[in-house]
Parts: C-alpha cells; sequence; structure tokens
C-alpha cells in the first residue's frame, strides 16, 4: 500500500468507540484549561512527515500541539492521536475539537501500536511522530510525583490509573543492588552504589514518603552540589520514571512494530531527550532495505527555538522514509515457499 493510499480505509473514523479508546469521560475531573505544553520542533516534524490524504498516527498527543500541525498541513489528513495520560488526552481534545472526526484519541501506551491499530482495524498508516517523555504538565503536577522541586507522592506514573507499581513501590521490591543498577542504566549516573544505598536506608528508618525525602536521601548521598548545573538529584529521578513508566521497554515494542505498520513510502519523525531513547531511535533505522534515513544526524532546535524553550534544548528529531515491503533477499526466499 502506498502512503497516500490511506483515504481506501472504509468507516474509520466512525466505528464504534472501542473498550480502550479514550472517550471524553476523564474531562470532568480535568483541568484542562492548565495544560500549557510549548510543543518542541513543530515545524521540523511536519516537514519530516510531509502530511499528506492519509492516516498519520501522533503516539504522544501530549497537548496536541503535533497533532494539531499535521492537521493543518493537509486538509485530507487524520491523526490517530494515543496517549497513556487521561489529562493529556483531555486537553488535546479540548484544543483539537474544531477538527471533529479528523482526529480520533485512544488511551494506550503505544508499546500496544500493532494491538491498537488492529483494534480500530487498521493495517497501515501513512507516518508516525513520537515526542517522547513526559509534557511539561505532568512535570510541574507535584500530584505526579515526577519533580524533585514539588513535594508530592513518590509515584511518577504518566498514567496514575494504571495498575504498575509507583515510585515508591518499585524501590520497596527491589535489593540494593537492583535499585543501584536501575539509577546507573537509566540515569547514567555513576555515584549509583552510594545513592541506592541511601534511598533504601531512608526507607527502612521510614523517611521516604515524598519526592522532597527521596532528594534528601540523594543528597544526603552525594552532596548538594551541581555538577553542570545539574541538581544531584536530576539523574537518580530520571533513571526512577523511566523503570517506573517502563519506557525504554516501550519505545523498543514501537520501533518493533514500526516495519510492518508503516506503508511504504511513508515517514517516521521521533524526538528523544536523552541518550539512550536516541541511541534506540537510531539503531532501529539503521535496518537497511526498510529505512531510508532522513536525517543522517539528529536535527536539534534553532536557536531561537532554544531561546525560548529550554525543554526543546535536548531534543534529538531522527526521521526516515519506509522503503519496500521486503528486502530483495527476502522476497526472493519466500517465492521458494514450498521448499521451506
Ligand atoms: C512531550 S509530551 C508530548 C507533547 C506533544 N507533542 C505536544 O506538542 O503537546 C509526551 C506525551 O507522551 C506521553 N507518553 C509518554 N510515553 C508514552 C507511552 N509509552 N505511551 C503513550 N503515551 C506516552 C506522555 O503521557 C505525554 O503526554
Amino acid at each position: 500500500m502506498s502512503a497516500d493510499a490511506q483515504l481506501a480505509l472504509p468507516g474509520l473514523f466512525d466505528q464504534t468507540v472501542q473498550e480502550w479508546v479514550w472517550t471524553e469521560d476523564v474531562g470532568e475531573e480535568t483541568e484542562v484549561t492548565e495544560f500549557v505544553h510549548e510543543t518542541v520542533m513543530k515545524r521540523e516534524v511536519t516537514e519530516a512527515l510531509a502530511p499528506a490524504a492519509g492516516v498519520f498516527v501522533d503516539a504522544t498527543v501530549g497537548g496536541g500541539g503535533h497533532t494539531e500541525a499535521i492537521l493543518e498541513a493537509h486538509p485530507e489528513a487524520r491523526v490517530i492521536a494515543f496517549d497513556r495520560d487521561s489529562a493529556a488526552l483531555a486537553a488535546a481534545q479540548a484544543r483539537l475539537e474544531r477538527f471533529g472526526d479528523r482526529v480520533t484519541f485512544v488511551k494506550t501506551p503505544f508499546g500496544r501500536f500493532d494491538q491498537a491499530l488492529d483494534s480500530l482495524g487498521i493495517r497501515e498508516v501513512s507516518g508516525l511522530c513520537a515526542d517522547l517523555g513526559v509534557s511539561s504538565p505532568q512535570l510541574d503536577d507535584a500530584a505526579r510525583g515526577m519533580s524533585f522541586r514539588r513535594e508530592g507522592p513518590l509515584d511518577m506514573r504518566m498514567d496514575p490509573t494504571a495498575t504498575e507499581e509507583t515510585a515508591l513501590e518499585l524501590i520497596a521490591r527491589v535489593t540494593d543492588e537492583e535499585l543501584a543498577d536501575i539509577i546507573f542504566r537509566f540515569g547514567e549516573e555513576r555515584r549509583s552504589r552510594r545513592i541506592a544505598r541511601s534511598i533504601r536506608r531512608s526507607l527502612a528508618d521510614n523517611q521516604l514518603h515524598t519526592t522532597l525525602d527521596l532528594r534528601r536521601s540523594i543528597v544526603r548521598a552525594v552532596g548538594p552540589v551541581r555538577v553542570g548545573g545539574v541538581d544531584p538529584a536530576t539523574r537518580t529521578f530520571q533513571a526512577l520514571r523511566i523503570a517506573v513508566n517502563r519506557e525504554l521497554e516501550q519505545l523498543e515494542q514501537l520501533l518493533a512494530a514500526l516495519p510492518s505498520r508503516i506503508a511504504v513510502g511513508g515517514r517516521v519523525a521521533i524526538i528523544s531527550f536523552h541518550s539512550l531513547e536516541d541511541r534506540l531511535v537510531k539503531r532501529a533505522f539503521q535496518v537497511k532495505d526498510t529505512w531510508s534515513v532522513l536525517t543522517k544526524k539528529p536535527m536539534v532546535a534553532g536557536d531561537e527555538e532554544s531561546a525560548v524553550n529550554p525543554r526543546s534544548r535536548s531534543a534529538k528529531l531522527r526521521c526516515s522514509r519506509r522503503l519496500a515491503r521486503e528486502p530483495a533477499a527476502q522476497q526472493g526466499r519466500l517465492s521458494l515457499g514450498p521448499l521451506e
């Protein structure tokens, strides 16, 4: 199927909303007017996707900035918008109301990309964007427990309604060594062992309940000095958030599903915010005969954007175009059919 052939999807946007497809009920509890997230590299993502008549996926709709840009760029583009956070979906729905049924909201982790498309009866899409990590409202909401600047419960889940464990439950479940490994691997923190021991001691002393307790415990282990302008708690908070939300696993699942779900000629644009994510994206796009890489080096935000949106400074955008369905060698092998 070509990237333009998606218009042929009959009735996609008027089919019955499925159990996991998000509807507006979460909006009642959500203060959507307070959702302010500055979209990163909007122009670059839109140009890379080159929206046309077809169905696109925004794997991380957040406040809806990228989805809006796609819908504005082409009057016959449609978007399936994923997020695992009901508050984000509520905000995006409010912002994108004017596009009516050109956008469908789906509450799901994007690691379930395959299953989500199956449930909507879609085989392939014309393109996908993902703007990884957390949004500003998620960081700013003390109740989410993601920021060491605000006192909140040690939760850190992007979907607080999920059954997955909270950061506190994770800390309580693992051993000192496992905690150190998480902090080292996902936070790239060299002082992980010292920090893990201190956190577990705080837990044993019944001194670990909130984000500020966690920061105090980290500071007790490594001191209050900011290295390179970075708070001593930054890496450990990042590590725990990544572990709680299984962020790398989610990304791996999404990347693995892309080759069979992006139509030939379709484009993918992924923004990552740390090297662990960027490495996975780079490696996935290196599969020869599957992707034509459009960004030999990752694109970064321009000076103007970096000046007004600090979050954009660590953004790296990689884009690729889907090549032929199967590599030539594979096609040859398949034609042998009965001999296999
Ligand atoms: C950086 S924000 C996206 C902002 C959006 N592009 C905009 O312009 O408003 C990232 C969003 O992705 C969501 N998210 C992160 N990981 C996810 C996952 N594995 N599955 C679904 N949503 C995820 C978060 O809940 C958050 O709302």
